[in-house]
């Protein structure tokens, strides 16, 4: 009999640089979870599509930086699946299937999109139905594949719970067609705060890049950026985790206890009587040292666009493969006519 291992689904958004924040809330976990899981690392180009152009985005650029990141974090194409979104068109199509089975109004009930809502109105912009739509093409890359679980940062919890709602409703009419996801979240580092503004999530959209770390930063960005970083004006100065109270301090040591992979609790024993410039030199150090190596690893592979095009071209064709199954078995259902 054999085995199989439970499916893993991942995505980013290549809507602009990606951040330190992308990397601790759900990068970081993907190289060692393709011992244990059969991987999906997805370049979610489709969603970006909806804030490409007011970004000014060069999409190509994007997604193969992002392919570069993520094999430099250890994705193994040899061992996951690699690949970009809009090249297995079963997204799109099940996405439109999924839309039949979706509520207006519990897509407004969606905090990230009354966010950027309320964002574009403050600005005097309009904003596109794909990004009222968006949170189902996501349920659409997830329920494809079958997939049990999903890793990511807190912002995407309530369109997991989203994806899951839409599955289990189909579900009920149609019997066990797709698998429920779960999302899995860390205690730390789920969401890595602004570093000016550290009640407000660190995003790749920002546009005061002195907020973000962003994965491909070069040194001296990096010395700036978190010298200038919010803390507090306790006396005398202490460090200790208290996310309401110390929200940049806190920050900083999820930010430290990621990617150097040791505990808050032991690391708050080793700096007790540091002072917060001291703390920085400590941050700034460890955070130089973790981009030094990805951007090394990064390098060798951004400069391979042939050998990044042969991943995603394979990567695709085995997307494709697993995706076609659990569609076919939607139109079979549903009673599409297919050609065949
Ligand atoms: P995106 O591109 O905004 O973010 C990618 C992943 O990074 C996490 N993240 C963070 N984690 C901690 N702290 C932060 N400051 C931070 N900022 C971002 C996000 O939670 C996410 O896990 N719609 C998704 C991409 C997507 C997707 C999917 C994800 C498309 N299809 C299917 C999972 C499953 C998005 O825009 O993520």
């Amino acid at each position: 009999m054999i085995l199989h291992k439970p499916i893993l689904f991942s995505a980013i958004q290549p809507s602009g640089n990606l951040t330190i924040g992308n990397y601790i809330g759900t990068m970081r976990y993907w190289s060692s979870m393709q011992e244990n899981y059969d991987c999906l690392y997805c370049i979610a180009d489709l969603h970006a599509l909806t804030t490409a152009q007011k970004n000014r985005l060069n999409l190509k650029k994007s997604i193969l930086d992002t392919l570069s990141l993520y094999l430099a974090s250890g994705v193994d194409p040899n061992k996951s699946i690699i690949f970009i979104q809009s090249h297995v068109h079963e997204h799109s199509q099940l996405n439109w299937i999924l839309n039949c089975f979706s509520e207006f109004s519990e897509l407004f009930r969606m905090t990230q999109f009354k966010q950027k809502r309320k964002i574009a109105k403050n600005a005097i912009q309009k904003i596109n139905t794909a990004l009222f739509n968006y949170p189902i093409l996501m349920a659409a890359d997830i329920l494809l594949y079958q997939t049990n679980i999903v890793p990511v940062g807190k912002d995407q919890k309530q369109h997991i719970e989203l994806t899951r709602n839409i599955a289990h409703r189909f579900n009920s009419l149609y019997g066990d067609i797709f698998t429920l996801p779960e999302s899995l979240i860390s205690e730390y580092g789920s969401k890595i705060m602004s570093l000016l503004e550290p009640k407000k999530k660190m995003s790749k959209s920002d546009i005061n890049k002195k907020n973000v770390i962003y994965l491909l930063d070069d040194m001296h960005s990096i010395i700036k950026k978190i010298n200038n970083a919010v803390t507090d004006s306790e006396i005398p100065s202490k460090i200790y985790y208290d996310i309401e109270n110390k929200p940049g301090i806190s920050n900083l040591l999820e930010i430290l206890s990621a990617i150097t992979n040791q505990d808050i609790t032991i690391l708050l024993k080793e700096l007790e009587g540091v002072m917060y410039s001291e703390f920085k030199k400590i941050v700034i150090d460890s955070i130089s040292k973790f981009l030094y190596n990805l951007q090394k690893s990064y390098n060798n592979y951004r400069c391979d666009e042939t050998y990044l095009k042969k991943i995603a071209y394979e990567g695709a064709i085995k997307a494709q493969f697993k995706s076609k199954k659990t569609l076919k078995r939607v139109y079979d259902i549903l009673g599409i006519m297919t050609l065949n």
